[in-house]
């Protein structure tokens, strides 16, 4: 049995401060009715918790850290960056290198602004495709989830899906007046729904959802969604704060042959340390202030620690077989588990894009928000406790990613892999 007493009194006195003890709901364990990890360190693919139990980790920061915890390379650099001064509020030299080593990456990323947070990204790229089409209309889609913008807090991924239709209280109707969420993947209903706004600014998507568990967007849809937003002068936004870099080194956009006219970052981009950005065509990001009328800024926008984090984890990306390797690692644990689930038929959905994955306790693939009424919460459950029993840990909801990098050595992978499948063959 793990001894968690530290972890017990750390969660009773932040309560006391920390509103439900911590600084992001998801964290605090609730849909699991269980204690919160509370974590103390972190190296490659292992983490320890504050009473010293180690843990395998699949949740990596929520993504972020593609590399692994405190990577050698990053934590050199930054190191050096701290000395010469963690912020100055002023240009630098090494969020112009950052800048161009990801606008040379991603192709259609003309110009680019960095900022501290995935939310950041997405409120400034909505506010300039309003600022730049002058028009307000914002289509989402159910189950995305793009951090907690006021109006795009309706039908939203992550924790804020276990919320009622308004996603949150806080925001006045008002703030959601132009925003319209419609089905994921329902290629003819959104296309009749975009023919009949007048007013559309923008559409904005995960490429691949990850909020709401894996669920890709088909390619039909990606291609609709380009094709009607073009007709329509309006913005399409991938927000790739999870698939960047993450999918492959070019993002989803690359996968799917779909250039949209503006892109969010996020996770991976700061290296694990708090940047990301937004950016694309030339003549949308040249409406920001200073050049045009879109005001944004940020103190700590394009914060030298993060950028020099940034470019030493970009840089590793760039390896001729980092991807390759990476897919490897993830077929690794899940090929195997894939086979049994298919020759067993278990009630369960694999679903996974390269080193992204979530385990769906249901019987039929999730296509979108609306399919998720049918899965099993309870066995997700049973499911959890036992792999976090086993010093295993997965992002603690069945409606999140959870993802593979480049640290994770193959004895935990392999140790991984036969934990679940010692779950399922008693399933
Ligand atoms: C797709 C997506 N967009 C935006 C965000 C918001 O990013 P942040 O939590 O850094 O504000 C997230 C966070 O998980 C995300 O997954």
């Amino acid at each position: 049995m793990t001894v968690r007493e530290k972890a017990r009194q750390v969660y009773i006195s932040s309560c006391g401060v920390i509103p439900g003890g911590v600084n992001s709901p998801v964290r605090s364990f609730k849909e699991l009715n269980m204690l919160p990890m509370v974590v103390k360190s972190g190296k490659g693919d292992m983490i320890w918790d504050v009473d010293g139990n180690p843990y395998i980790d699949y949740c990596m920061s929520w993504g972020a850290l593609i590399l692994g915890h405190a990577d050698d390379d990053v934590v050199e650099n930054v190191y050096h960056q701290l000395k010469l001064g963690s912020t100055f509020g002023i240009m630098t030299e090494v969020e112009r290198d950052m800048a161009y080593m990801i606008t040379s990456i991603v192709p259609g990323l003309d110009k680019v602004r960095f900022v501290s947070s995935g939310t950041e990204a997405v409120m400034s790229a909505i506010r300039l495709s309003r600022g730049f089409t002058g028009k307000n209309t914002i289509v989402k889609f159910n189950g995305n989830y793009h951090g907690h913008v006021d109006s795009l807090l309706i039908q939203s991924g992550s924790s804020v899906s276990l919320l009622p239709e308004s996603s949150s209280l806080g925001v006045p109707r008002e703030m959601v007046k132009y925003t319209i969420s419609l089905p994921y993947n329902d290629v003819e209903l959104v296309r009749t729904v975009l023919r009949q706004i007048d007013d559309l600014a923008a559409v904005i998507l995960e490429p691949v959802a990850a909020n709401m568990g894996v669920v890709p967007a088909s390619q039909e849809f990606m291609q609709m969604l380009r094709e009607e937003t073009e007709k329509k002068e309006a913005l399409l936004i991938f927000d790739e704060v999870i698939t960047g870099f993450r999918v492959g080194l070019k993002g989803a956009s690359e996968i799917y042959g779909v250039k949209p006219d503006l892109f969010c970052f996020g996770k991976i981009v700061g290296g694990g340390l708090p940047a990301a950005a937004f950016g694309g065509r030339s003549d949308v990001m040249d409406c920001l202030s200073p050049l045009g009328g879109v005001y944004q800024a940020g103190t700590l926008s394009g914060n030298p620690l993060a950028m020099q984090a940034g470019i030493v984890t970009l840089t590793k990306l760039q390896v001729p077989s980092f991807y390759s390797d990476l897919e490897t690692k993830a077929n690794i644990l899940l090929d195997p588990i894939q086979q049994v689930i298919e020759d067993r038929g278990l009630d369960v959905q694999l679903q996974r894009v390269g080193s992204m994955f979530t385990f769906f306790f249901s019987p039929k693939p999730i296509r979108c928000k609306e399919d998720l009424a049918g899965v099993d919460e309870n066995k997700f459950k049973m499911f959890y406790e036992y792999l976090f029993s086993e010093g295993i840990y997965m992002a603690p909801s069945q409606f999140e990613s959870n993802f593979v990098s480049s640290s994770h050595k193959i004895e935990n992978l392999v140790r991984t892999r036969d934990r679940i499948l010692r779950f399922f063959s008693k399933m």
